[in-house]
């Protein structure tokens, strides 16, 4: 079956989760948050619901967490693509949150996606201390040592003197991209209490193939299929494995890295054939 064919079930019942979060009668705020998070590839939620599944996590549970690291993500594209940040006008095909509505509303409604994400993994109705946990992991992630932290980074390397080194780069990347995804493919281990290893070392190397992908596309890609601006990053002088290696090396790296973060899921033989799949489509991906 074709890799995006087996994301959209998992895509429209994540949405549907997140939506049971939602008043029937919804004011500007939360039509904002909705706009921001319904839709999209959903592959962090692909990644949490098949972990689950790998550690025999009940589904409803997945599904729970895996709408939850999309809040989470949903949040940092909102803000990514404010003025003050990347300053895109389009996301996912549509206006980005501060063009349909205004800045205001788009800090509001990332902050507020944000908050959602731990109401609802708080409410896991799992062993409370597997719940915890996760919270403190996800919060961890997303935070100052990890994600905003790689943003942090990615807009100080826009006005750097000299272009970042590559460890310096795979830090940043580990960091703005690596670690929301590290916590969606570890989340079945963590909330079964199992060894998280091989799903960490598979999403170390996902996470990093994840974003050179992006940047790859930045460079090549279509906008009618990705659905935001592109060729922006050379322009911003961000630091990416683009700008250190060319394209062909950058296209290099992403293949070995997707042969890794395979190699990684041999302990789980065929049962881990969907997360096979999530990491081909990573790098084959046009959108
Ligand atoms: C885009 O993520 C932002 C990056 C981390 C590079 P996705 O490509 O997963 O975006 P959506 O959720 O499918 O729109
Ligand atoms: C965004 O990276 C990463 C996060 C939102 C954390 P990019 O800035 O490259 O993502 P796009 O290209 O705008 O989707
Ligand atoms: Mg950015
Ligand atoms: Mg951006
Ligand atoms: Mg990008």
């Amino acid at each position: 079956m074709n890799f995006e064919d087996r994301l959209k079930p998992v895509a429209d019942e994540v949405d549907a989760t997140i939506e049971l979060y939602f008043d029937k009668d919804p004011d500007t705020l939360e039509d904002a948050m909705r706009y921001a998070v319904l839709g999209g590839k959903k592959l962090r939620a692909f990644l949490v619901v098949e972990s689950c599944a790998l550690h025999g996590v009940p589904y409803k549970e997945a599904l729970k967490a895996a709408a939850a690291i999309e809040c989470i993500h949903a949040y940092s594209l909102v803000h990514d693509d404010l003025p003050c940040m990347d300053d895109d006008d389009v996301r996912r095909g549509k206006p980005t949150v501060h063009r349909a509505w205004d800045e205001a509303t788009a800090v509001l409604a990332g902050d507020a996606l944000q908050s959602l994400a731990f109401v609802i993994l708080g409410g896991l109705d799992l062993p409370s201390d597997r719940v915890l946990s996760a919270v403190i992991g996800l919060a961890t992630d997303a935070g100052k040592d990890g994600m905003v932290l790689g943003q942090a980074r990615d807009i100080a390397a826009e006005s750097a003197n000299d272009p970042l080194s590559l460890d310096a780069i795979t830090a940043l990347q580990a960091q703005k991209t690596g670690a929301l995804i590290k916590w969606a493919a570890t989340a079945g281990p963590s909330l079964a209490g199992d060894d998280i290893g091989p799903l960490e070392a598979y999403a170390g190397a996902l996470g990093l193939a994840f974003q050179i992908a992006d940047d790859i596309l930045d460079e090549i890609g279509d906008e009618a299929k990705t659905g935001k601006r592109l060729h922006k990053d050379a322009d911003a002088g961000k630091a990416t494995f683009v700008s250190h290696f060319g394209l062909k090396g950058a296209q290099a790296k992403a293949r070995s890295l997707v042969a890794q973060a395979n190699d990684a899921l041999c302990v789980y033989g065929a049962q881990a054939d969907g997360l096979r799949a999530a990491a081909n489509f990573v790098i084959s991906r046009e959108h």
